[in-house]
């Protein structure tokens, strides 16, 4: 358990905007930051960050929440870990009290494997000039490479020394645990089998032992980060020019390192992307750097893994352009082949950027000055029809049958493009360079997106479930949903929390009597108001969760308390944290409104209005729905003397509705 100060003192430290920034590229719009939401796909921004307010938002998805929510959905940690993570960030130390062997369990492992993993980045870097075979191996290496000084810094690259036991045996010796190395990929767990005497098979001769090895040694050493920045991962690259041996070692998949999640170069770059208004994928590790040493910066690598839809998605969040550049070897246009498909279907812009004669971004960018690479990335990089054609026709002699093969595989492509306007321009084009009528190739198209959407339904839908069936499930929720708008006062329940959560505490003037009778004005509370005139009439919330924040007010009013907005935000019910964001987030389109000039009345100016509203629009709802319970039965048929009760409360319920909707009538035209 972490000590309530020091939870308070993180909550006081982190302001939402620094931590969200960390992840999302967050534009000034008012008093708000906006951005495109880290949590779903999308173009243009709808999430936005009230550092006012301390929370975020997103109006697309929905999700919303606080500093320390945000870390949690983004980076899936609980609670207690979401808390640790700012805390480091933050430089706060926070005292823990005891905790389960699991929760020591669970804290420890992600949090140990980060900072054994940050120790031997650190490490690594340190063999590289404090270690004469760091010197003159590793340091040797890269300034053969041509690496500048500051770029080897920003990249923390290193070398592991080249003895089967040299991390592990001082990260060990530093007080490190061997299980965490292990788990970090950094170590290699090796059991023998006992030996025993093949005579007396019972007796071993040696017993069964375990050893620990470096993974990386002998390599310099390309430390892989998450988005803040933190190292995760390595890559390795081996000096020898041995065939045998892997060029790279990588990581294995660990607790903080999912491959398909993750992009390098990504913290070092996304500022650039940014700006750039694209990106630029490269195959390797050196071309990452090399293109930073040449002072293009919007550069990422899916190093180690062919791209995934994973990484895809954390290019969307700061551009929908990209540019492709992989080797010009099978391999590499493989990828690139490959890649480009699963761009396209992630809704991206692609071009591809081919290097001359064999060069790639590594070696290319060492050539030329830095604007003539940018003049070279912007005139040379072709659209991906243009690319797919020339890879695809290349030394067929203008062959009929494999000219038809490439045009049907561009068709593919274009067909995975999921808007029809960009998909469109992409045929048009095909058809201009590939020399064929537009309209076959739009027959081509729909027969292959038939076809698609065919397999993707087949996939989806178990036997028995066919399109009748879904078509009477969707019938079903349709009335269901009829009859819960008149069986329910979600709406009206909603809004009493909004004020009580906003303004609960706000005073406003009710007329009441003095001693003698005399009338008078009084100064009380918003959420005294609201339960008093619930109770009155006792009016019970039917949503649990809304019963369950009014319960807190309830509750607090008993000993004279009011809860305040933060109360709810940091409430440990996160059901009523989320809620308590949801109903503080007002859409960000009133303070555009502002901007041209119309302001609306404030709210706070019109709290007493509002809450009357609030209650009597309750109060008439809650009798609407008896009425209409009442009259539902009545039409039932009930037995006689069911009937007679049923009839005279009807006519009292409506006659009690009458006066409540006078009231509201009188109320609304305030
Ligand atoms: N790669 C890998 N394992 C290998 C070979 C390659 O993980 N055995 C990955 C690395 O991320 C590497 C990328 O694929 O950076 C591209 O491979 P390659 O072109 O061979 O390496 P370069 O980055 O160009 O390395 P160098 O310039 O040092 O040859
Ligand atoms: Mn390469």
């Amino acid at each position: 358990m972490i000590h309530k100060e020091d939870i308070d003192k993180i909550f006081e430290a982190a302001r939402v905007e620094e931590v969200v920034a960390d992840y999302v590229s967050l534009k000034k719009r008012g008093a708000n930051l906006i951005g495109c939401c880290p949590f779903h796909n999308e173009k243009t921004p709808s999430f936005y960050v009230s550092p006012a307010k301390g929370i975020y938002k997103c109006f697309g998805c929905g999700k919303g929440g606080h500093a320390i929510n945000f870390i949690m959905e983004h980076d899936k940690l609980t609670y207690p870990d979401a808390l640790r993570y700012l805390a480091k960030k933050y430089n706060i130390e926070i005292t823990e009290e005891e905790q389960t062997p699991e929760q020591v369990q669970f804290q420890n492992d992600r949090e140990s494997l980060l900072v054994v993993s940050s120790f031997a980045q650190k490490h690594f870097s340190e063999n590289l000039y404090n270690t004469d075979e760091g010197k003159s191996i590793g340091l040797g290496y890269f300034k053969e490479r041509g690496l500048r000084e500051d770029i080897i810094q920003k990249f923390q690259l290193g070398y592991s020394i080249n003895q089967r036991t040299a991390f592990t045996d001082i990260a060990i010796a530093t007080g490190y645990k061997t299980e965490y190395l292990v788990k970090a990929g950094l170590t290699i767990e090796f059991k023998n089998e006992p030996e025993t005497n093949p005579e007396e098979s019972e007796i071993p001769v040696k017993a069964a032992e375990t050893r620990y090895i470096d993974r990386f040694s002998g390599r310099v050493m390309f430390p892989i980060q998450n988005q803040s920045g933190r190292v995760i991962a390595f890559g390795g690259r081996t000096l020898r020019s041995d065939k045998k041996v892997a060029k790279y070692v990588n990581s294995p998949e660990t607790e903080i390192y999912h491959k398909s999640d993750v992009l390098y170069g990504l913290f070092q770059s996304k500022n650039a992307i940014q700006k750039e208004k694209f990106c630029f994928l490269v195959e390797g590790y050196m071309d990452v750097i090399a293109m930073h040493q040449a002072g293009v910066e919007n550069v990422v690598a899916s190093s180690g893994t062919a791209l995934t839809a994973g990484q895809i998605k954390l290019i969307q969040r700061f551009t929908n352009d990209i540019i492709i550049s992989y080797d010009g070897d099978q391999a590499g246009i493989n990828a690139a082949l490959k890649g480009i498909d699963l761009l396209l279907e992630e809704g991206m812009n692609v071009k591809v950027l081919l290097f001359p004669d064999g060069d790639d971004p590594d070696s290319y960018s060492k050539k030329v000055s830095t604007q003539e690479l940018k003049d070279f990335i912007v005139t040379n990089a072709q659209n991906f029809i243009s690319y797919k054609a020339s890879i695809l026709t290349k030394g067929t002699n203008n062959d009929p049958l494999r000219k038809a093969e490439a045009i049907k595989k561009i068709v593919e492509s274009i067909a995975l493009i999921p808007d029809a306007i960009y998909r469109s321009v992409y045929v048009k084009e095909c058809s201009r360079i590939m020399d064929v009528d537009e309209q076959i190739l739009l027959s081509e198209l729909n027969k292959i997106r038939n076809k698609n959407f065919n397999d993707k339904r087949n996939q989806h839908l178990t036997p028995s479930e066919g399109e009748g069936a879904d078509a009477a499930s969707h019938l079903e929720s349709f009335v269901e949903k009829k009859e819960h708008t008149i069986a329910d006062a979600e709406h009206q329940e909603r809004e009493i929390i909004r004020l009580l959560i906003n303004y609960g505490g706000s005073l406003i003037k009710i007329d009441s009597e003095n001693e003698s009778g005399e009338p008078i004005e009084v100064d009380v509370s918003v959420a005294y108001v609201i339960i008093q005139e619930l109770k009155n009439d006792t009016i019970i919330l039917e949503n649990l969760l809304y019963n369950t924040a009014y319960n807190e007010f309830v509750e607090h009013l008993e000993k004279d308390a009011i809860p305040d907005i933060n109360y709810f935000i940091n409430h440990e019910n996160s059901a009523l944290s989320s809620l308590t964001i949801d109903l503080i987030s007002e859409p960000y389109f009133l303070s555009n409104w502002e901007q041209h000039g119309i302001y609306p009345p404030k709210e706070i100016d019109i709290l007493k209005h509002s809450a009357y509203k609030a209650i009597y629009t309750l109060k008439c709802r809650k009798l609407e729905m008896m009425i209409y319970n009442i009259q539902k039965r009545i039409k039932d048929n009930p037995p006689e003397e069911e009937l007679m009760t049923l009839l005279q409360t009807n006519i009292s319920l409506q006659n009690a509705y009458k006066v409540f909707n006078n009231i509201l009538g009188r109320i609304i035209v305030k």
